[in-house]
């Protein structure tokens, strides 16, 4: 494998599992130096090998602000970050009228919330770092009705693509490019309770036009992609790995 990201800092949230664990593992084996952060910091240390470990919860400030702090008392400033962790808290996210406001608070608190704090501090150290690329983790299902049962997690969703787009636009002309990807059905620990049901499993892939599930290493080729230079004029973007859902 060629290394395309010989030489860059790469800070991956939600990398203790599935797809940013990927995602990151995948920037290591590009060449890159990567901070897997994760609020399960036992999950992050188990993942990251050679790489660096960082226990973060994107939904506290302070801890996001720790954590960017601690990569720059090392001498490195990101220059990527993929603002990748997420919840969608089944059982409890519905259709809009039975969705409690605690699961909506929590459910925004990390997807939403946790996305701008972790975008808002990307930017701040690649303003001062001389640029760099953002990449968020978006959805199917703010884009699409997709999400009809999970009012609170498609909101969310939604939400993150609007700031992508703030973003990009706002830093266009400070070498800070921002993009989304959004991934399709993938079968990670988040979505067990889909995974775990023959009946769920069956109706979502009937709803994936490639007819599989997706894994999470079906989107670290664009993630590739997004973090290096081969990507230097996209900004602003959406680009979807989702098995062709989001065309159906
Ligand atoms: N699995 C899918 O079908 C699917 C589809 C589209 C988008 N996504 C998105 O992909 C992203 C990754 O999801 P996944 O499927 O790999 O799930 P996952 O549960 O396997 O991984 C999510 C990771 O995020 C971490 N995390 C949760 N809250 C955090 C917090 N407050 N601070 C720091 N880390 C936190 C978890 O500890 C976990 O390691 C999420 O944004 C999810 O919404 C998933």
């Amino acid at each position: 494998m060629t290394a395309r990201l010989t030489g860059r800092t790469a800070l991956v949230t939600g990398a203790g599992s599935g797809i940013g664990r990927a995602i990151a593992d995948r920037f290591v084996a590009e060449g890159a130096r990567v901070v897997y952060a994760d609020r399960d910091g036992s999950a992050a240390a188990a993942a990251a090998g050679s790489a660096l470990p960082l226990t973060m919860d994107i939904s506290d400030e302070a801890s996001v602000e720790a954590g960017y702090a601690a990569l720059a008392a090392q001498g490195a400033s990101p220059d990527v970050v993929v603002a990748n962790a997420g919840v969608q808290l089944f059982g409890h996210d519905a259709k809009v009228a039975d969705v409690s406001l605690e699961t909506w608070n929590r459910t925004l608190a990390v997807n939403l919330t946790g996305t701008f704090l972790t975008v808002k501090h990307a930017v701040r150290a690649m303003l001062a770092g001389g640029g760099g690329s953002i990449i968020v983790t978006g959805s199917p299902t703010g884009l699409t009705g997709e999400g009809a049962d999970f009012a609170a997690y498609s909101s969310t969703k939604g939400g993150v693509h609007a700031l992508v787009r703030a973003t990009a636009m706002a830093y266009a002309r400070d070498g800070i490019r921002a993009n989304t990807v959004v991934p399709g059905y993938t079968e990670t620990s988040l979505v067990s309770t889909i995974s775990g049901d023959p009946e769920s499993r069956a109706a979502i892939v009937s709803r994936t036009p490639l007819g599989r599930p997706g894994t999470p290493e079906d989107v670290t080729g664009i993630m590739v992609y997004l973090a290096s230079d081969e990507s230097s004029y996209a900004t602003g973007a959406v680009f979807r790995v989702d098995g062709g859902m989001t065309s159906l």
